[in-house]
């Protein structure tokens, strides 16, 4: 069973004598949630033939360039477009040449120069061909573009050399394109905030914030992926609705207080990303406001600290909090972990080129007491996923404490 989204494999497969074990990659790769297309370089096709390749990925298998027919259908920018990964298994040493020379002579090396996607290579090839210094250039000069290598393995040869040079086996390919989700939330109840609140004014105007919720929302989905049973209560979003347990709508501060409250001691982690309102209009006009004066006054009053409420409980969950700064990032921080007595708190630092709100990017200090760790700008959902990792790792650490 695999909960993880899908992820689209375009893999390539060279003329060796491994071209074999790349017909059972395709199922590892399958059985791990991943869409595999396949294209085949002539040579290969001398191995095995493109019917096995379609047979088991389920798609047609494209060996030629310039294939009106195949063009057709998905042209070969549309493939290269496609791909999440963009895997070349087994890459012979020719193929590991033209890749690093940029030649594009054929269907996959045009391939490999149109697609952005991440490239993952698995050599094979004779012992000596791989220790060649040509090869080893090759080799350098695609890992230094980003290339990600996977082996060769060392051992006997179909040539009856032994060396290095072996294709990885199909199982270790599949595991390093797509590690398994250690579901190290398995079980645990997540409750979280996202998003801004809205402060009725009248029936018609509101104060708000600039949270757009992307955060909490990625995070959300982060937590649900390691295992976790996640409820999301969201302030007003323009968001989709994430791929969690179940999701509430709220507006105000004192409906989000009310949800939570209520739920907060069936919760073994909370987590607070919501960017609450401090302060709400004493009472709403029950009707529009008119602008029939010059100057108009606001009466506002506290709303209630969600975050330090939970985290004051008598057995309270393990709380997260985040604190947005745009000075003094880390005194804060620091000062509120110890002042709402939270487990752990994510510094955002805002208004600054490191990212915060309405950016896709984002960086984060996270502290908690004893520890602190750096998250560098990165996008939210990678961002995400390092932190739903990090508060995985202190939960677990205090649940083994404490047990
Ligand atoms: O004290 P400050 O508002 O800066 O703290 C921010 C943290 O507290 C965030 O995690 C936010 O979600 C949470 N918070 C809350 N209820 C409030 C205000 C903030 O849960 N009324």
């Amino acid at each position: 069973m695999n909960d993880q989204p899908i992820l689209r494999v375009l893999l390539g497969v060279g003329g060796g004598i491994s071209v074999y074990k790349s017909v059972d990659l395709v199922r590892r790769l399958a059985e791990r949630g991943c869409e595999v297309r396949v294209v085949m370089t002539q040579a290969a096709t001398a191995f095995v033939t493109p019917l096995t390749f379609q047979a088991v990925s389920g798609h047609s298998v494209r060996t030629d360039l310039l294939d009106p027919a195949a063009e057709a259908g998905m042209d070969h920018i549309e493939l290269a477009r496609w791909a999440d990964r963009l895997l070349i298994a087994p890459a012979t040493a020719n193929l590991m040449a033209r890749l690093a020379a940029g030649i594009a002579n054929d269907l996959l090396t045009t391939l490999a120069l149109a697609s952005e996607a991440q490239l993952y290579l698995a050599p094979a090839m004779n012992q000596a061909m791989w220790r060649h210094p040509a090869t080893q250039a090759n080799l350098a000069t695609l890992r230094a573009r980003g290339a990600r290598i996977l082996g060769p393995a060392e051992g006997g040869q179909a040539c009856g050399d032994v060396g290095p040079g072996r294709m990885l086996e199909p199982l270790e390919i599949a595991a390093a394109l797509r590690p398994r989700v250690q579901q190290h939330l398995a079980g645990a109840r997540v409750l979280i905030t996202a998003g801004p609140t809205r402060e009725a004014l009248d029936p018609v105007r509101f104060l708000g914030n600039r949270s757009s919720g992307r955060m909490g929302y990625a995070l959300a989905e982060a937590l649900a992926e390691l295992g976790a049973e996640v409820v999301l209560v969201s302030g007003p979003t323009a968001l989709p609705a994430p791929r969690v347990a179940e999701v509430i709508q709220i507006e105000s501060a004192l409906q989000m207080h009310a949800v939570v409250m209520e739920r907060a001691r069936r919760c073994d982690l909370f987590v607070a990303t919501a960017a609450v309102a401090d302060y709400r209009p004493v009472a709403p006009a029950e009707r529009k406001l008119k602008k029939d004066t010059e100057k108009l006054k606001l009466d506002l009053i506290r709303n209630p600290d969600i975050l330090a409420e939970v985290a004051a409980l008598h057995s309270a969950p393990f709380t997260v909090g985040f604190a947005a700064e745009t000075d003094r990032v880390l005194e804060y921080a620091q000062s509120k972990l110890t002042n709402k007595r939270l487990d752990m708190i994510a510094a955002n630092h805002v208004g600054s080129e490191r990212g915060g709100f309405e950016r896709p990017d984002n960086a984060l200090t996270v502290l908690w007491n004893g520890g602190s760790h750096e998250l560098p700008l990165m996008n939210k959902a990678r961002l995400a996923r390092e932190l739903a990792a990090l508060i995985a790792e202190r939960y677990g650490a205090r649940h083994a404490a404490s047990t």
